[in-house]
């Protein structure tokens, strides 16, 4: 689930926008499309039957990381009632949403604030799928497991779109990942940069432009 390799030493770039459809409002904004809706939904479909494989037969919490992860956890869980609907062997799910922040313009801080969601303390005895849309440092995977396993879950696994190829990395790997990609900040299917852009379906790279234009 490598894709190509970019530049800083990385040259995946992906494709031309103007390969695809991306919103009127954002054409100025995006340099190119990284990972195409369809490609996405493709890996997702996947990972849906991966995740069932290992914990099917048991109760899944799936832990939805907003806001980034509603897009890949929406779908995701599609993918899973699919195979539920259409198998022998078939998993209960109930879904749980926290809310994290470390982000302000493209960099990340060093805090990672919990700013909303449910009690921690209803996943105790749980089986948790938590569902993140990217990890960078790894930090913010780092402090909810932290977080999470003074509650006592019986079971965490951790599925994340992309992981990205960088040397801040903690060296951090998710149970499962859709994904690794280059070292660019990225946008679309509910990555945002200071909120804009989760209304777009491809994950492309942001131009130095749109950074200053959207900046807080
Ligand atoms: P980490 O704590 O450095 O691993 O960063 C993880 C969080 O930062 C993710 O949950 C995202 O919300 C955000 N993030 C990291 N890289 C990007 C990016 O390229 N685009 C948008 N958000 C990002
Ligand atoms: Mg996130």
């Amino acid at each position: 689930c490598r894709l190509p390799s970019p530049s800083k030493n990385d040259d995946e770039k992906g494709y031309e926008l103007d390969l695809f459809c991306v919103p009127k409002h954002y054409e100025e904004d995006l340099d190119r499309v990284i990972i195409p809706h369809g490609l996405i939904m493709d890996r997702t479909e996947r990972l849906a039957r991966d995740i069932v494989r290992d914990m099917g037969g048991h109760h899944i919490v799936a832990l939805c990381v907003l806001k980034g992860g509603y897009k890949f956890f929406a779908d995701l869980l599609d993918y899973i009632k699919a195979l539920n609907q259409n198998c022998d062997k078939s998993v209960p799910l109930t879904v749980d949403f926290i809310r994290l922040k470390s982000y302000c313009n493209d960099q990340s801080t060093n805090r990672v604030k919990v700013i909303g969601g449910d009690e921690l303390s209803t996943l105790t005895g749980k089986n948790v799928l938590i569902v993140e849309d990217i990890v960078e440092t790894g930090r913010t995977m780092e402090t909810l497991l932290s977080l999470l396993s003074e509650c006592n879950p019986k079971m965490v696994k951790v599925v994340s779109l992309l992981v990205k190829r960088t040397p801040r990395s903690s060296g951090y790997r998710p149970d499962y990942m859709g994904f690794e990609v280059p070292d660019w900040f990225l946008v679309g299917y509910a990555l945002d940069y200071n909120e804009y852009f989760r209304d777009l379906s491809h994950i492309c790279i942001l131009n130095e432009k749109a950074k200053v234009k959207y900046k807080v």
